[in-house]
């Protein structure tokens, strides 16, 4: 099957029903995307497919023939992206574990709203969890970026 993967087009050989996570991980070596509880309740594994925030972990990589996937890798090139950059600024991580999913629902949210309120924000980021408790930051962090991509800071 054929995708595109981080604007790269590439070609696979995998079981039409693996879990997009696991050939991402496993079979492409990218370990940016993580698996948390591979039941679509954590959102440690979010990727953007054809650019809205989706869980690798319950997609069958069947579901993604001829689309584009972007992961945690392909977000920027050097983190340059205005998620990553806020994200950088407000210090938002802990441990790390869930962050690259943050990250990947965040910057789908802006990429579809770039004024989101509060409540946006805290409706679009509820599947994603952090045991350590990143939620406020995160918010910040959302808000810094929506700046940055408006142009206003
Ligand atoms: S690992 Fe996919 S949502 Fe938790
Ligand atoms: S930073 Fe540790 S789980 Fe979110």
């Amino acid at each position: 099957m054929k995708l595109t993967l981080n604007g790269r087009k590439i070609s696979l050989d995998v079981a039409p029903d693996t879990p997009l996570l696991w050939v991402l991980r496993d079979t492409l070596g990218l370990a940016g995307t993580k698996f948390g509880c591979g039941q679509a309740l954590c959102g440690a594994c979010t990727v953007h497919l054809d650019g809205a925030a989706i869980r690798s972990c319950t997609t069958p990589v069947s579901a993604v023939e001829g689309r584009r996937v972007t992961t945690i890798e392909g977000l920027s090139k050097h983190g340059e992206h205005p998620v990553q950059v806020a994200w950088q600024q407000a210090d938002v991580p802990q441990c790390g574990y869930c962050q690259s999913g943050q990250i990947m629902s965040a910057s789908a949210l802006l990429a579809a709203n770039p004024h989101p309120t509060d409540a946006e924000i805290e409706a679009a980021m509820s599947g994603n969890i952090c045991r350590c408790g990143t939620y406020n930051q995160i918010r910040q962090a959302i808000q810094a970026a929506a700046k940055i991509i408006r142009k206003e800071a």
